[in-house]
């Protein structure tokens, strides 16, 4: 199973420019989880604070365990390891072919054999579905592409971690799904523990277990993914809509003046441009048919239900929801649903 990851009270900063503070939270070991916020909100600065590529002048940050802000610089190297990365750009080295991008972590970090690099490399490449693609050099193929090598590469150690960067970047909608369905079945093949960030929206609603936002230099929220989405929080709902009406600016978040004047052309019935208002839950992705059950989720099932009580109403009546969607016993009422009842209601149709 992967390992927990936790931040405590994480603050960064680049000069004066503060990137964000008090980011405080918990990646359940061996679940999917989603860091959203709107571009320049210190996602990529988060996702590298993770691997100890950027340091936060303030807090901890426990990898199963290890304060990676205080360790040796020997510890950080042996935790680094149990990481897979997909950056932004799949960071492949353009020179070489997919087979040699895939296998340099496995030369760089190991004293494998060649042949055994070989078998690694091919299973990686048939995850990802590039079997065929071992010779191709990153420029000639597309971008969904691309990102599958960066993944295959990101596995190859076989990663208790992986953090991915903004998956969807240059991708088309049907690509993105194709390489959430990926994570997703990674997800009940290795059990590790997942971390999107990302700005997509879809994504965010489908693929992970727990979601975070970014926005204004804070951890705006982090949790269920049923408490994000069905947050009546202004700036997740925005978020969550692709609407202009609300905090979240052009380019910098608006300041009030300009938000009182848009709510006054709201109310009056003069909605600002944007998406159909999306309400509700949609069913989270599941493994493939023909995957291992998705450990991930029994193990969700009994953390959520041991931190229920302290959830908000919506999010509560949504996991009830989805738990007896999904047939999880003991949110059921199985009595009621007996033969006995039935015959009742018939009686009493015949009677009257
Ligand atoms: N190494 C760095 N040095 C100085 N500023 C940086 C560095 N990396 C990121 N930043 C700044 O941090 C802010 C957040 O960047 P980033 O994490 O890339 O945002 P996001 O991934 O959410 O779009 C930006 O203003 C960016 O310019
Ligand atoms: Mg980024």
């Amino acid at each position: 199973m992967g390992v927990e990851v936790r931040t405590e009270s994480i603050t960064k900063s680049f000069g004066s420019q503060r990137i964000w503070q008090d980011v405080s939270l918990t990646l359940p070991s061996g679940e999917v989880s989603a860091l959203l916020g709107p571009s320049g909100t210190g996602k990529s600065v988060f996702l590298k604070s993770l691997i100890g590529l950027l340091r936060p002048e303030r807090g901890s940050i426990y990898i199963d365990g290890t304060d990676i802000t205080t360790c040796s610089n020997k510890e950080l190297y042996e935790i680094r390891k149990l990481f897979g990365v997909l950056f932004q750009d799949g960071a492949l080295f353009g020179s070489m072919n997919l087979y040699d991008n895939v296998a340099f972590p496995l030369r760089e970090h190991t004293k494998k054999s060649e042949s055994d690099i070989k078998k690694i490399v091919m299973e990686k490449l048939e995850l990802t579905g590039l079997l065929g693609a071992e010779g191709k050099l990153p420029g000639e193929i597309s971008g969904g592409m691309r990102k599958r090598a960066g993944l295959a590469r990101a596995l190859v150690l076989d990663p208790q971690i992986i953090l991915v960067d903004e998956p969807d970047s240059g991708l088309d909608p049907v690509r993105t799904t194709y390489l959430s369905q990926l994570l997703i079945d990674i997800n009940a093949q290795i059990d590790a523990t997942i971390l999107i960030v990302t700005h997509n929206i879809n994504l965010a609603r489908l693929v992970p277990d727990n979601i975070g936002m970014l926005f204004r230099r804070e951890l705006v929220m982090f949790g269920p993914r049923e408490v994000l989405l069905t947050s009546e929080e202004p700036v997740v709902k925005q978020f969550l809509n692709g609407r202009m009406q609300g905090p979240i600016g052009m380019s910098e978040e608006k300041d009030e003046s300009q938000m009182a004047r848009e709510q006054a052309m709201f109310d009056a019935g003069h909605h600002a441009g944007g998406a159909e208002e999306v309400e509700g839950i949609i069913p989270q992705m599941k493994a493939q048919p023909g995957m291992p059950v998705r450990q991930a989720v029994g193990r969700r099932r009994e953390r959520v239900r041991q931190i229920l009580h302290t959830l908000p109403p919506a999010a509560q009546e949504a996991i009830r929801h989805s738990m007896e969607e999904n047939g999880d016993a003991d949110t059921q009422v199985m009595p009621a649903y007996t033969g006995g009842y039935d015959t009742t209601v018939r009686q009493n149709l015949t009677n009257g």
